[in-house]
């Protein structure tokens, strides 16, 4: 059995105490209850919109935002090419508000006793038009798995929760590659790819649930000149694996912290964050972003 194959097991727990709704193996998808979609809707639409008041100095209407307003959100400074968008001093109580929700939502799945830890969550918003960026290296809307950019747990969790479907996330499996070297971390995902020598696709993400893709699962963002997209998604390790153990960590590798810490947060623990808005913009308005991104929501945040 090659580790591609080996990979599938380790979500056996999950298949065993959770509601697993699709079952491809190495992508799975558990059910979520209307009430936690739709309070995880209204918190994440707050942290959207707590950040355009804060930044533009005025009153933006929650209907339809993510339309009305797309082009102020795409010159937010906190959104990165990839679109992860991130706590900062003005929006940072509404972020540990999306997190003590993604919490209730861990423990009414029952998923949070499957997991030997899970981390803090990106808020992402995907723009569904296409734009040179997306020519990166390690561009989101390249095939890749996110071992290659230093994850070291054994999963993503995402949940598609508002806007433009259409701008989606393909999941593929490998079916003929390097099993040995792939769960790797690698300088971008074009070196990454050289390990595949062939995929085959699974299916595109599907809102309201939770979807569990392996780093096995080959994916990318797709754009199809449609509008904002917005996901929660965060690495997961399960207590059956700990993890990928990578035999070449790189210096950018993601670490967890412990799973208690995190499901503290919103209720005895406070994140606070390390710079304004301004600050932000300050930092990054003469980025070209030509290097490999290596951000993680870690680096906004401080846990004392
Ligand atoms: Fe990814």
């Amino acid at each position: 059995m090659n580790n591609f194959e080996i990979r599938k097991s380790i979500y056996d727990d999950i298949r065993d105490n959770c509601n697993v709704i699709t079952d491809n193996g190495i992508q799975l998808e558990i059910n979520l209850e209307l009430q936690y979609i739709s309070t995880l809707k209204t918190a994440i639409t707050s942290y959207i919109v707590k950040t355009l008041e804060s930044y533009y100095e005025r009153m933006f209407e929650r209907e339809n935002f993510l339309v009305k307003y797309k082009d102020d959100i795409l010159n937010l400074p906190n959104r990165t090419p990839n679109g992860a968008f991130y706590p900062k001093v003005e929006n940072i109580k509404q972020y540990n508000t999306v997190q003590k929700i993604v919490n209730i939502c861990m423990g009414e799945t029952n998923l949070v006793n499957q997991l030997e830890s899970f981390d803090v969550s990106t808020i992402r918003i995907v723009d569904g038009t296409p734009s040179e960026l997306d020519d990166r290296m390690s561009s989101t809307t390249k095939l890749h798995s996110d071992a290659w950019s230093g994850h070291n747990g054994d999963a993503i969790l995402t949940i598609g929760i508002l806007g433009d479907e259409t701008t989606s996330l393909e999941f593929n499996e490998v079916t003929e590659g390097d099993s040995d070297l792939f769960f790797e971390t690698q300088q971008d995902y074009v070196s990454g790819m050289k390990m595949v020598k062939k995929y085959k696709k699974i299916k595109n993400l599907e809102f309201n649930n939770m979807t569990i893709f392996d780093h096995a699962c080959l994916h990318r963002t797709l754009k199809n000149n449609g509008g904002l997209r917005v996901s929660v998604d965060f690495g997961i390790s399960t207590k059956k694996s700990k993890g990928i153990r990578k035999t070449k960590p790189l210096d950018k590798n993601v670490v967890h912290k412990d799973i208690q810490e995190v499901l503290n947060i919103g209720h005895t623990k406070e994140l606070t964050a390390t710079e304004t808005l301004k600050q932000c913009y300050e930092r990054i308005k003469n980025d070209n972003y030509t290097s490999v991104p290596n951000a993680h929501v870690s680096d906004n945040i401080e846990w004392s």
